[in-house]
């Protein structure tokens, strides 16, 4: 049993906890964003760390006793370093948004021009989506994919940028299934004036681990989550060069953020330790080619894949051609009555909703976590596609249900 302290003091959120550990446990997690951390990771974000303040940087602290929160930072930065190559990096921000945060903090004045890709084609809500304070605090236009192929349009984001002539070019996407050409779009930012930001949130890992082109030397600036592609837990993280340091630090502290989360950026390091064994590389080329297996699969089974395919760790489903009366979310819910949690996702040119779109969206970086193989994401995708076909029908339901209880049999997470 788990838990037994926080069971002494709160049963109801020891029961929670556990729930959600079984749940993991028992469930494929397949939200593309999704990866499960080690026990080493969940051990430093949950270390006597959360007690500290440590507003400021390593070596320049607005509190005392920060001597052990300083070692942690700069090991943290170091690794980090190591694994991206950058020339400065910030490992304080609470999480992806945040950092994107940093960068236009630093960079832009309210009513400045952003230019990002739209939300329904791949692109972030903090890239200025009116929701989010990005769009409220600045001017967006937003270039696409290309209808025809699914891939950006570097061309139309070429003229764009020419024409609306933007203070930041933003790159790197939550819903793109295909290798990203940093440097067009630095050229394409250059050519106007323009910042580039390449948010690399999905693919931290698989840039970390060689397996995407890095846009670390080639974007103005990149930031990342640190709990998807690379298991490093909930967080965020900003690079640049050298001449962009110091506004980039004071925009993360003081201009956005307060303390910082001492026992994530200890999660961050250790994550980032694991990140540099070898065994790493393995794991990232490991979820890439379960995606290209996974996607595979289901156009053998006749659905359509935004873009034909993957080269990265999602595939992207659009489900009008093959299955026009069936919504994402349809699928989402007979998927996760399954035990497959997935999202249903906008799909270019999308014609349904938002809330309830057009497709689905299945990332492999968890199922690898926990040792899937291609065959294994075979097997997976027959089941997505059993549901596809009957998301409403139980019986249909059941019959993965069962599937899913042997795979997560098979490749348990815990014991
Ligand atoms: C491209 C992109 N940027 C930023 C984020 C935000 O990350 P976080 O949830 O860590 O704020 C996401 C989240 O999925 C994302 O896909």
């Amino acid at each position: 049993m788990r838990y037994e302290r926080i069971r002494e003091v709160d049963p109801a959120i020891a029961d929670a906890l556990d729930g959600e550990r079984a749940r993991q446990n028992d469930t494929l997690a397949m939200i593309a964003s999704e990866n499960h951390v080690s026990e080493a990771v969940m051990e430093a974000q949950s270390s006597e760390l959360t007690n500290k303040y440590a507003e400021g940087y390593p070596g320049e602290r607005y509190y005392g006793g920060c001597e052990y929160a300083d070692a942690v930072e700069r090991v943290a930065i170091e690794r980090a370093t190591e694994l991206w190559g950058a020339d400065h990096v910030n490992v304080q921000p609470h999480s992806g948004s945040q950092a994107n945060m940093g960068v236009y903090l630093a960079m832009l004045e309210p009513g400045d021009k952003i230019l990002s890709l739209d939300l329904t084609h791949g692109g972030h809500l903090s890239h200025g989506h009116p929701a989010n304070f990005a769009g409220q605090v600045y001017e967006v236009e937003q270039y696409e994919v290309d209808p025809a192929t699914g891939y950006v349009d570097y061309e139309g984001l070429r003229k764009h940028a020419e024409q609306y002539e933007p203070d930041i070019v933003v790159s790197g996407y939550s819903a793109y299934p295909r290798e990203v050409d940093f440097e067009r779009i630095q050229a394409a930012a250059d050519a106007a004036g323009a910042y580039h930001l390449a948010d690399i949130a999905h693919i931290t890992g698989l840039v970390a681990a060689g397996v995407h082109e890095s846009p670390v030397g080639v974007a103005d600036f990149v930031t990342g989550s640190t709990h998807k592609t690379i298991r490093a837990g909930r967080g965020g993280i900003i690079m640049c060069d050298d001449e962009y340091a110091d506004d980039i630090d004071s925009a993360v502290f003081p201009g956005a953020q307060g303390g910082p989360l001492m026992h994530n950026v200890a999660g961050k390091a250790v994550g980032f330790k694991e990140a540099l064994e070898p065994e790493f590389e393995a794991y990232a080329r490991q979820t890439v080619d379960n995606a290209v297996a996974l996607g595979d699969r289901l156009q053998e089974h006749g659905l359509d894949l935004v873009s034909g395919g993957t080269d990265n760790h999602l595939v992207l489903v659009d489900l009008r051609p093959s299955h026009p009366d069936t919504t994402g979310k349809d699928v989402e819910e007979g998927l996760e009555a399954a035990g497959i949690v997935l999202n249903a996702n906008t799909v270019p040119g999308e014609t349904r909703s938002a809330f309830n779109p057009s497709g689905i969206r299945a990332g492999t970086p968890a199922l690898t976590t926990r040792g899937f193989d291609e065959d294994a994401c075979r097997e997976v995708a027959d089941c997505i596609y059993e549901v596809v076909e009957a998301p409403h029908d139980e019986d249909v339901v059941e019959g993965v249900a069962d599937r899913v209880d042997r795979l997560t049999d098979e490749f348990a997470l815990y014991d």
